[in-house]
């Protein structure tokens, strides 16, 4: 992940940000969240499987592990590790595995897809969190600038192998895997200009073009211009005429 990407991570909480995991969480838990991030909702489901439980947080990035592990360090029932999924071999197995928003940004998801259910105790549940980028909706429609970059960002990303639609694949995926769906539901992300976290809901495009899009200029698909451009118009638009904004997420649990 780009340099700054925590202070997008670090506003998120479990019952804001990942909220289905409420209907599968209990006291005593072993549960293992995938692509944790600076670990903002890892702590959340920490306290919620309680001192019986154990809640380990795995991310491949360093930097934001090495965040996680300080401001966490107090919590006794939670542990972070540095460490790719597919190279991750613990000895026990979950009760409840959680990846969000994190297969969005794996080339080969059903590969992934398949560790996680080796990593699954015989009633574990996978749980995961995803986007169909795809299907973004702006009121009104952003400036050109960011129509522009937002539309070299989903080819850039999709020529890396990522899948835009990574949600709406997955009930295929993990069933084709031998698992069946228990929950498939509608978790978008949507906020008009009078809700509460607005400014940082809309804002993401212009944190994305921060951080990422240094990512896309060097691989040929914005030039530095267009990137600013974007930046400049966008950070405009969230301030004057933007009414809302839905991200379209979904959750996706799915059992032996
Ligand atoms: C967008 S962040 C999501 C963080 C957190 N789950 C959340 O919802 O706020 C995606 C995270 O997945 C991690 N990630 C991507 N591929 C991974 C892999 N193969 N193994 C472990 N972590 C991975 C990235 O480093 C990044 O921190």
């Amino acid at each position: 992940m780009p340099s700054g990407t925590n202070a997008v991570l670090d506003q998120r909480s479990l019952e804001a940000s990942n909220a289905n995991l409420l209907t599968v969480l209990r006291p005593g838990q072993r549960v293992l969240d995938v692509g944790c991030g600076s670990g903002a909702i890892t702590a959340g489901i920490a306290a919620l499987v309680g001192a019986d439980g154990l809640v380990t947080g795995i991310d491949r990035s360093a930097e934001l592990i090495g965040q996680a592990q300080q401001k966490f360090a107090a919590i006794g029932n939670l542990h972070f590790e540095a460490i790719d999924i597919l190279g991750y071999a613990p000895k026990l197995r979950y009760d409840v595995i959680t990846t969000a928003r994190t297969l969005q940004w794996i080339a080969e998801p059903s590969v992934v897809i398949q560790k996680m259910i080796g990593l699954l105790g015989p009633e574990g549940v996978l749980c995961v969190l995803d986007y169909n980028h795809a299907l973004i909706e702006w009121e009104p429609e952003p400036p050109k600038e960011m129509r522009y970059f937002y539309e070299c960002f989903l080819r850039w990303r999709s020529d890396a192998g990522m899948y835009n639609d990574i949600v709406d694949r997955l009930p295929a995926m993990v069933s084709s895997l031998g698992l069946r769906i228990t929950l498939n539901r509608d978790e978008s992300e949507y906020r008009r200009r009078e809700d509460a976290g607005f400014p940082a809901h809309a804002g993401i495009w212009t944190k994305v073009a921060e951080t990422r899009g240094n990512q896309m200029v060097s691989d040929g698909y914005v030039t530095e211009e267009q990137r600013l451009a974007a930046i400049d118009a966008y950070t405009r638009w969230c301030g004057t005429e933007a009414r809302s904004m839905r991200l379209y997420l979904r959750a996706v649990h799915a059992q032996r």
